[in-house]
């Protein structure tokens, strides 16, 4: 038995924000980022009627009904965000709550811009083990609210964006359609690389340079302090070159893992829905395989790095424009913060 796509959805908010807005804020220019990254613009929720759950309770309720099923339906859940409604508990019990599920799990997953492929992973080794039948699986994120907007935090800032996508995974007899594989990896060597210290426990212990000042912090105020904030510690922070270059080289190597262990080649490949870290990564990926144009499927010029959303929105988004079709070879591969990188091989 494997698992198969019965329905996908995405949701991005309405409000475009354009690099040129982004130059009220920082000290950046529509030229710098596009050459950079590709990004022309990106949606950003609203402040206060949006969280990281509604909209992915707004993608999901596209999936659940393309797979021709109820909320009521689904057995599990499985949530995949960096940029959660709450630091605890996950989003994946408030979606539940929102979507008036059943009493079933709800697992969040923490992997970044590799979240979606983890997600997809376990929810299809559930439904290989026959243990449910009906698993949701989101990514979604509202980066918008937590990060640096002035100039100090310009080289993160630009290239993120907040949405949300879906799928519901159900099992399948049919020969040749469904998930026929995934690879999920990590190295932690470079854990502080692309990273969001602070709130947390790690009191600098991980840390040769001290960001904060924890030595004479009293009992309770070293989760997250004054100074923190002053300093602007609670940012993410990130050495863009340093991921580009590792990026370049774990991406194409796991999508070559993905075609090797079903005997296939860079050539079946019907599309390529590599996570949206930056168009010029997805460019290299593209070279590197030797792959035609028309195999890659991207859209961060649109949405920014949305993260674990990037995959399934571009998914959903290719499957609407008639991209991927019945009996189509579709390859998915993130990599990101930890480092993690992954790819899931499906026959559509
Ligand atoms: C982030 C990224 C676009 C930066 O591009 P880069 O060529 O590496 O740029 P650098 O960080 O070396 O900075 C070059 C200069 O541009 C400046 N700069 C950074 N962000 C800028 C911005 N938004 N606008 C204008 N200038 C900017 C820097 O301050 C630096 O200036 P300096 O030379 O005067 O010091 C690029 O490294 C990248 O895409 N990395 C991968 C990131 C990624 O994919 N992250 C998600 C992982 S899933």
């Amino acid at each position: 038995m494997r698992s198969k796509i019965a329905g996908i959805g995405y949701y991005v908010p309405k409000n475009v924000f354009s690099n040129q807005d982004l130059t009220k804020y920082m000290d950046t220019s529509d030229e710098w980022i596009q050459e950079r990254t590709g990004i022309k613009e990106r949606r950003y929720a609203d402040r206060t009627g949006e969280t990281t759950t509604t909209m992915g309770v707004e993608a999901s309720a596209i999936a659940i009904e393309r797979a021709g099923i109820t909320p009521q339906d689904i057995d599990f859940i499985v949530f995949a965000t960096l940029s959660p409604d709450y630091y605890f508990p996950g989003c994946g019990v408030l979606l539940q709550r929102a979507m008036k599920m059943k009493e079933i799990g709800a697992l969040d997953v923490r992997n970044q811009c590799s979240g979606f492929v983890y997600a997809l992973s376990v929810a299809d080794q559930f439904i290989r083990s026959g243990m449910y039948k009906n698993i949701l699986v989101v990514g979604s994120e509202k980066h918008s609210f937590g990060l640096d907007y002035s100039t100090r935090g310009r080289n993160i800032s630009v290239i993120f964006g907040d949405g949300a996508g879906a799928v519901v995974l159900q099992p399948t007899e049919e020969d040749n359609r469904g998930i026929l594989s995934t690879h999920l990896h990590s190295d932690g060597e470079s854990a502080e690389i692309l990273a969001m210290y602070n709130p947390g426990t790690h009191a600098n212990y991980w840390q040769e340079t001290a960001y904060a000042d924890f030595k004479d912090a009293e009992i309770g105020e070293m989760f997250m302090s004054h100074e923190m904030i002053d300093n602007a510690q609670n940012f993410p922070f990130m050495d863009g070159q340093a991921v580009f270059k590792k990026a370049v080289v774990k991406f194409p190597e796991v999508v070559v893992e993905a075609l090797a262990a079903n005997n296939l080649k860079p050539s079946d490949i019907g599309v390529l829905i590599p996570h949206q870290a930056n168009l010029r990564i997805s460019q290299f990926v593209q070279q590197k395989l030797g792959l035609r144009e028309d195999q890659v499927y991207n859209n961060i010029q649109k949405y920014g790095n949305t993260t674990a959303a990037s995959i399934p929105i571009a998914l959903c988004e290719a499957w609407e424009e008639g991209k991927i079709k019945d009996g189509d070879l579709v390859c998915l591969a993130a990599f990101g913060s930890g480092f993690t990188w992954a790819s899931a091989l499906l026959r559509w």
